[in-house]
């Protein structure tokens, strides 16, 4: 079996490809993959240096966007995982560019090239955020798309994409929606390793707004596998949410950061909230659970293991903080400490 991943390099990808790559996906052990990523800022081939002597592993830097690399690319490959992505949604309020040029037409090119090379399948890795915001209950897989940043609004243009191909041209593709990811080598831009790495220098950590958003927590281990079971047992044309059910408000989950960092409320600094900011996200996960799937990690005992990570891991993530200036709080932007009972 020829894998191709593409964003192989970031976060999720790279620990889908170790995972792959390391046997942890039973009858694909001796899967041959190929990693295409451009190396943007969130892209570290750290992250695939317990694979990079892999006999099965092959890499190549380059663009999703580009066509005529993917002519050579993409045919021999019988799957195509497309992890590559814009991922910040606090970018893609300062400039959506790169957003539309990744997310959507360079979904639409990725998708063009397998459908050309004869690809077997092609799995979309896509956001609970394209359902927009939901008050209560969850979303399932027919809620209407109703994105409101330029990030989730890429991400819902790439997955209408992929199902005109699938209606059109008759490609399997198959998309996935997950909920916010958590675990080690997550670029130090997203609210988890952005607040881990500020505790572990002593510096505060900014939270926006009210603090009373929800998102809903799963380990990426939990969403690699949730990937590669749509892929061996999805069906061609569909969508499936992959959620951890732990849903948290930024308040609890700031707390058990605190709590698991040693820190106080004297640490969390009140910062002006993020544009459209979504309330909250829930997904539906009976979908994919009626194929087998079951979130395996505890999300206490998860976190406090990322946490050790990071302790364990600075040669990793001070790189990308000094290069991304993502160390600190604005002087402009500190306002008032919160003091922890008030607000809960
Ligand atoms: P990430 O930003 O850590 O990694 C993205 C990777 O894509 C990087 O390696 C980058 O170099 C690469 N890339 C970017 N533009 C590219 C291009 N034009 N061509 C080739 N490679 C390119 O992101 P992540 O958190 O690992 O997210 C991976 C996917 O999962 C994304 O599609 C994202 O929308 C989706 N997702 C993420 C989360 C989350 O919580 N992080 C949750 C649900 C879904
Ligand atoms: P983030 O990790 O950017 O993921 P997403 O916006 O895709 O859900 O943010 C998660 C939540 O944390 C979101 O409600 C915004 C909030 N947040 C902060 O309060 N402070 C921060 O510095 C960041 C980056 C996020």
């Amino acid at each position: 079996m020829r894998v191709l991943v593409t964003g192989g390099a970031g976060f999720i990808g790279s620990h889908y490809v170790r995972s792959l790559l390391g046997g942890a996906y039973p009858g694909w052990e001796g899967a041959r993959v190929t990693v295409l990523d451009k190396l943007t800022y969130a892209g570290n081939l750290a992250n695939l240096a317990p694979v990079a002597d892999h006999r099965g592993h092959t890499f190549v830097r380059g663009d999703i966007a580009d066509a005529r690399l993917l002519a050579e690319v993409v045919p021999g490959h019988d799957v195509v995982v497309n992890f590559a992505a814009e991922s910040h949604v606090d970018r893609s309020i300062a400039d959506a560019g790169d957003f539309v040029t990744t997310n959507v037409l360079g979904t639409q090119r990725l998708l063009q090239a397998a459908l050309e090379a004869g690809v077997r399948t092609f799995v979309q890795v896509s956001t609970d955020e394209v359902y927009g915001s939901i008050a209560e209950g969850s979303w399932d897989e027919d809620a209407p798309l109703l994105p409101n940043s330029p990030y989730s609004a890429a991400k819902a243009s790439g997955d209408l994409l992929c199902r005109a191909y699938a209606r059109t041209h008759g490609l399997d593709v198959r998309v996935t929606r997950c909920s916010n990811n958590y675990g080690p080598y997550q670029y130090p831009e997203k609210v988890v390793p952005l607040f881990v790495t500020n505790l572990i220098d002593g510096r505060p950590v900014p939270l926006y707004g009210d603090g009373r958003n929800v998102r809903e927590w799963l380990h990426v281990d939990d969403h690699c596998r949730g990937v590669q079971l749509v892929l061996e047992k999805g069906s061609p044309g569909e969508v499936y949410n992959i959620g951890g059910g732990v849903e948290l408000t930024n308040l609890e989950l700031t707390e058990r950061l605190l709590s698991i960092s040693g820190a106080g409320w004297d640490m969390v600094v009140r910062v002006p909230d993020r544009p459209g900011h979504d309330l909250r996200y829930s997904v539906d996960s009976g979908k994919i659970r009626s194929l087998g799937y079951e979130p395996r990690v505890d999300f206490g005992e998860g976190l406090a293991e990322v946490v050790q990570w990071y302790r364990d891991h600075q040669e990793w993530w001070r790189p990308a903080r000094r290069a991304a200036s993502v160390s600190s709080v604005p002087e402009s932007e500190q306002g008032e400490p919160w003091t922890h009972p008030t607000f809960r």
